[in-house]
């Protein structure tokens, strides 16, 4: 945790509770940068961009923020060095293990999006455990993109709809937008309203397709290591000057 995160425990008085927005997405880019520039193994960053997670989760409860979801893993990462691979899976089994009593007490709810088949058995075991421990609590709704991708959602939703088709369990007719929702994994979670990607790239990667289709975009080129609350509030302060017009006037 940084100096700045210790401060900014209350919503600061610049910002509007009644405009805060509901969910927020997260691309926590720029780990390997971060080691890099300081002469360490890409790991360290990965190690790093935990505890920065951590504390904007609690600094999200502490503001009134509804939901935060966190890209972990996407399926494309699969093609980065297997030492990578293998040292972020063990990571990720390792933090769920040490954090859940955390996150209980905090009345967090923990939720995996993403095709968690194809993860460790491990992994998959803290997951499930995990889920099926804190999805009574009733605080914050934090979700994970774990070998998330935006079009493997869609394709695998599709799959399920296709599936009821041919059972006649249901018309083409009746598949609308509401249905369909129904049948990605973030199913029960609004959209989110703000997504932030650190590190300067301009870019989606795969996250949340469908969800995405009007959340406003803040990117920054601090790289996600760094991403403190001071940095969460200036995004917040972004956030809350944009005219979301949804098309209309
Ligand atoms: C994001 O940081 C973390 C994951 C994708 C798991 P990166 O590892 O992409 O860091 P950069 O972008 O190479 O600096
Ligand atoms: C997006 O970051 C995925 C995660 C943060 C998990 P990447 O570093 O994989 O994205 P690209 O390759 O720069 O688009
Ligand atoms: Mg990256």
């Amino acid at each position: 945790m940084t100096a700045n995160s210790t401060v900014l425990q209350d919503l600061p008085a610049d910002l509007m509770r009644e405009r805060l927005p509901r969910h927020v997405a997260v691309i926590m880019d720029g780990n390997g940068r971060w080691a890099k520039r300081r002469g360490m193994p890409r790991i360290m960053g990965h190690r790093r961009g935990v505890d920065v997670l951590k504390d904007l989760l609690r600094c999200c409860r502490d503001w009134g923020i509804e939901a935060l979801t966190a890209y972990a893993f996407s399926t494309e990462n699969w093609g980065r060095p297997v030492e990578e691979v293998e040292f972020l899976m063990t990571l990720f089994e390792r933090v769920l293990r040490q954090e859940l009593r955390e996150m209980m007490q905090e009345n967090v709810r923990i939720q995996f999006v993403g095709n968690l088949n194809a993860l460790p058995k491990s992994l998959q075991e803290e997951i499930e455990r995990s889920m099926a421990a804190t999805q009574n609590n009733s605080g914050i709704r934090f979700t994970v993109a774990t070998n998330y991708g935006g079009r493997q959602e869609i394709v695998q939703a599709c799959r399920a709809i296709a599936r009821k088709v041919e059972q006649g369990l249901l018309q083409p007719e009746q598949i609308d937008e509401a249905l369909f929702e129904r049948h990605l994994y973030t199913c029960g979670t609004c959209d989110p309203d703000l997504l932030i990607r650190t590190s300067g790239e301009m870019r989606i990667s795969n996250f949340l397709l469908w969800q995405m289709a009007y959340a406003e975009i803040y990117v920054t080129d601090t790289l996600w290591p760094d991403f403190d609350r001071k940095e969460f509030h200036q995004a917040l302060c972004d956030y809350q000057q944009r005219e979301r017009r949804f098309g209309k006037l």
